[in-house]
């Protein structure tokens, strides 16, 4: 065992350069990248890593291009309007990104005359900057040995090191081998080249060993089994919430749209007015509050059901008809156009739940 462990640090050393050796013939060419080797623009990185970090490559690279063609530095998308952000923004979702990226670079302009702080903790006191992103940025922008660790670096990880305990408990494993694997040098390129070998050869399924220059090293391959790699966690049973969402619509066919908070759950999203969503359900009192003012309020017969990732949601859905305009902030929104309204699945569910089971409501 000793004698393993041992073998297996010597090689932990050279892991790294050989990742670089391989990152130097087969990197991706993607449009916010430098050359292997050279220093990245933080602005292209920044901006490229905020775009990135709930859509894919493919998606984000013509608005990212788009966003540099009209705004090349820092300066430019602080000035730039927040609405003409926003709707450069349309398409790419959690639209709480692209308000966090605005007043990020009013920070940085105002307060940091213009240039990115260079350390992941500075950058992590940014708006939009969370701990993966710093380190990303941080690597790759500012050569800092930050460790980059997403879903994909765990995958490759775990598979390396062959980590039998399961996420998330294993992440601190995870990060002690990333470090060691970290060669001293051009430690964003390493990130980078991580990324590419957790998207390109280390695939979640069906893994291209054959082409992975980790491949003598890898314990997870060796063993014949990569893809047990991650372990995953037993699976609990999702807990059940519930909540009132309301359908209101006026005598043109339009329906009452909010925003959701900057701050939780589906943040900044497009939403029907909705309750809390609770295990104990919402109490009148707080039905009453949330529902706006129209004429008829129905309840459907029975709820929707939607799973998200660590509940399961009972939404019950009430229709009515507006007979005066709703109090608080929103906007009407034809029905006809839903699909381009930007609503999470959830509430499209329980529209259409409310309009296509023939419950449109009375009274015109
Ligand atoms: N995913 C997150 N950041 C990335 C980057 N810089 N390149 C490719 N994929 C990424």
């Amino acid at each position: 065992m000793t004698r393993r462990r041992n073998a297996t640090a010597a090689h932990d050393a050279s892991l790294g350069t050989i990742l670089l050796g391989w990152y130097d013939r087969h990197a991706r060419l993607l449009p916010w990248r430098a050359a292997p080797g050279l220093r990245q623009d933080p602005y292209r990185v920044w901006l490229s890593e905020i775009m990135l970090q709930q859509t894919t490559v493919a998606t984000v690279g013509p608005y990212f291009l788009r966003f540099l063609s009209r705004w090349p530095d820092i300066t430019a998308l602080a000035a730039a309007p927040r609405e003409e952000l926003l709707r450069a923004w349309a398409g790419l979702g959690y639209y709480a990104r692209a308000r966090n990226l605005h007043a990020c670079a009013q920070i940085v302009v105002a307060t940091h005359g213009g240039r990115f702080p260079d350390t992941e903790e500075a950058l992590r006191a940014l708006p939009g900057i969370g701990p993966y992103t710093a380190a990303a940025i941080a690597a790759i922008a500012f050569d800092r040995r930050s460790a980059a660790i997403d879903g994909n670096v765990e995958r490759v990880i775990a598979r390396l090191a062959a980590i039998e305990t399961p996420l998330p408990q294993a992440k601190h494993e995870i990060r002690a081998v990333v470090e060691r694997v970290m060669p001293a040098t051009r430690p964003g390129d390493f990130a980078q080249a991580m990324m590419d070998l957790g998207a390109g050869i280390c695939t979640p399924r069906a893994p291209a060993c054959a082409r992975c220059p980790w491949q003598p090293a890898c314990r997870g391959a060796v063993m014949g089994d990569p893809e047990r790699f991650p372990v995953k966690p037993i699976k609990r049973k999702r807990p059940t919430r519930q909540g009132v969402a309301f359908v209101l619509v006026n005598a043109r066919d339009e329906i009452w749209l909010t925003r959701r908070p900057e701050r939780g759950l589906l943040a900044g999203m497009v939403q029907i007015p909705t309750t809390n969503w609770t295990t104990d359900g919402p109490q009148p009192a707080e039905i009453a509050i949330c529902r706006p003012r129209g004429r008829g309020w129905r309840r459907l017969a029975g709820p929707i059901r939607h799973v998200f990732t660590h509940f399961e949601l009972d939404l019950q859905v009430e229709i009515a008809r507006a007979t005066r305009p709703p109090l608080g902030e929103g906007q009407w929104w034809p029905l006809a156009r839903l699909a381009e309204a930007g609503l999470p699945s959830v509430f499209l569910k329980a529209v259409s739940a409310a309009v296509l089971r023939g419950e449109r409501p009375h009274g015109r």
